[in-house]
């Protein structure tokens, strides 16, 4: 079957009728047309037509070593052939996740030495609230409940890791678990009030952090959920010094600082993880997936410091357990090739070509700030986005007609790359091996595609330059 000829025609109509996808338009599930991709190749994906493109998406934020590493191919064939699944409780464990645990805790910041497994991002970040219930608790703290979240983050689509997120579009006719969420606003440093410099941007931030803590009393919230660089949210970038301040004033009201590096970690921004190399947050726990196994198997990890370790591991009543874990936590398959892929980051020092090759990417997408649709290009290392407007001195937005995220992203795919539209936002986070070749491709034809919709908006009366 593995290697049974597309019948594309065939699968279309087969995925039509029987899937129900995410972040898919429903109403035309089953009359539209589904892109479906065959074969992928270093940075570059093929489609059933025999289309060969460059993903810009890096599958969604993951495919961080590129597609065809015969390396994590072979290390989850022998895996599946010399254990494919162990019982990951109690005490039992297999090589790949116990070699996989003492690798993370090196890389990860501070004491973080405690590895929990899951399937993903979502449910990493699930654990961590679990956790963090769970010290509380342990502490005789059970106030603690309340969480400090931020608009428009993205931390998972199962109901918690839903419920934390703040991006309103994704909540529209679904109900959220109630989880005590307090809302802070997002570091949008491109649409801040008017007339105030990034600084002070940064400080209003913090004062506005400081009255929701004072508000709500720090003795209830429990903890503070962040992506250093939000991704979803259209790679926002904080103002300089905020996620540092921002995690000293939790620390300093005793709210554990979880970070989300489900996007940010393995590299994506020139190193392993973010949140402290960078951004210098201290967290208590850190989430991560995607880049973790670069997509070829399903793997979220919630690492968590010794000094939340050593609190949770007394029993609270005599003989209790630590009753959280999944049938598919610490797999092997998974943790194998999570450690072939981290072997290829190491050995071909992908963290220091995301250092170099980041800033050359920069460069390469701020030239096009001198195409008039272009409001900002902003993001770091090998995340980016740029977002359009319909006035630069203004930064009104395109009537949402105008789709420009999608209409760039259909003449980008023309011209051979996939680039994410996030509404009036083009997202890119393509695997890390994009050398000047790649980027200079990239840039010729996001120039093409926005002025190709540029002009299309013109000719429709939507928009005029
Ligand atoms: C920052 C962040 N956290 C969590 C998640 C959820 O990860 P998953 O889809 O693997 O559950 C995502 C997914 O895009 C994400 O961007």
């Amino acid at each position: 079957m593995l290697n049974a000829p597309i019948n594309s025609v065939e699968l279309e109509m087969q995925d039509q009728r029987h899937s129900l996808r995410g972040w898919a338009d429903l109403a035309v599930l089953g009359s539209g047309r589904s892109e479906i991709l065959v074969h992928a190749e270093g940075a570059y994906v093929t489609d059933a037509e025999g289309n060969r493109l460059l993903d810009g998406m890096g599958g969604v934020w993951c495919v961080n070593v590129g597609y065809g590493r015969e390396e994590i191919a072979q290390a989850i064939l022998e895996q599946a052939r010399q254990l494919p699944f162990a019982c990951p409780f109690r005490n039992t464990t297999n090589p790949p996740a116990a070699r996989l645990s003492a690798k993370l805790a090196d890389l990860a910041p501070g004491d973080l030495n405690r590895v929990v497994y899951s399937g993903g991002g979502s449910t990493a970040n699930d654990s961590a609230l679990r956790i963090v219930q769970h010290y509380f608790n342990h502490l005789g703290q059970d106030r603690k409940k309340q969480v400090l979240c931020r608009s428009e983050a993205y931390h998972g689509s199962t109901s918690v890791s839903a419920a934390l997120s703040g991006m309103a579009a994704n909540k529209i006719g679904f109900d959220s678990p109630d989880v005590g969420v307090n809302v802070l606003s997002a570091p949008y440093v491109y649409r801040r009030p008017d007339d105030t410099s990034e600084e002070e941007f940064c400080d209003l931030l913090l004062a506005e952090c400081r009255d929701v803590i004072e508000r709500v009393g720090a003795e209830n919230i429990a903890c503070f959920f962040a992506e250093p660089i939000m991704g979803m949210a259209g790679v926002i970038v904080p103002p300089h010094d905020y996620l540092r301040r921002i995690s000293k004033l939790c620390h300093d009201n005793d709210i554990l600082v979880i970070a989300d590096e489900v996007v940010t970690g393995f590299g994506r921004l020139g190193e392993y993880f973010a949140s402290d190399a960078i951004f210098e947050m201290s967290p208590d726990i850190v989430t991560c997936a995607k880049g973790l196994t670069s997509g070829y198997q399903p793997l979220g990890a919630t690492i968590v410091s010794d000094r939340i370790f050593e609190t949770i591991r007394t029993p609270m009543e005599e003989g209790a357990l630590f009753t959280h874990g999944f049938t598919y936590s610490e797999h092997p398959i998974c943790c194998a090739a999570a450690l072939a892929n981290i072997a290829i980051m190491e050995h071909e020092d992908l963290p220091g070509h995301v250092r170099t090759f980041g800033s050359r990417f920069r460069e390469a997408l701020s030239r096009l700030s001198d195409l008039p649709l272009v409001g900002e290009v902003r993001g770091m290392g090998f995340m980016h986005a740029i977002e359009c407007v319909a006035d630069r001195e203004s930064k009104a937005l395109l009537p949402p007609e105008a789709r420009i995220g999608e209409r760039i992203a259909t003449h980008a795919r023309r011209e051979g790359l996939i680039v994410r539209p996030l509404g009036h936002l083009s997202v890119l986070s393509p695997p890390l091996v994009l050398g000047d070749t790649e980027i200079d491709f990239v840039e010729r034809v996001l120039r093409k595609s926005i002025s190709m919709a540029a002009d299309e908006l013109v000719r429709e009366g939507v928009w005029c330059a």
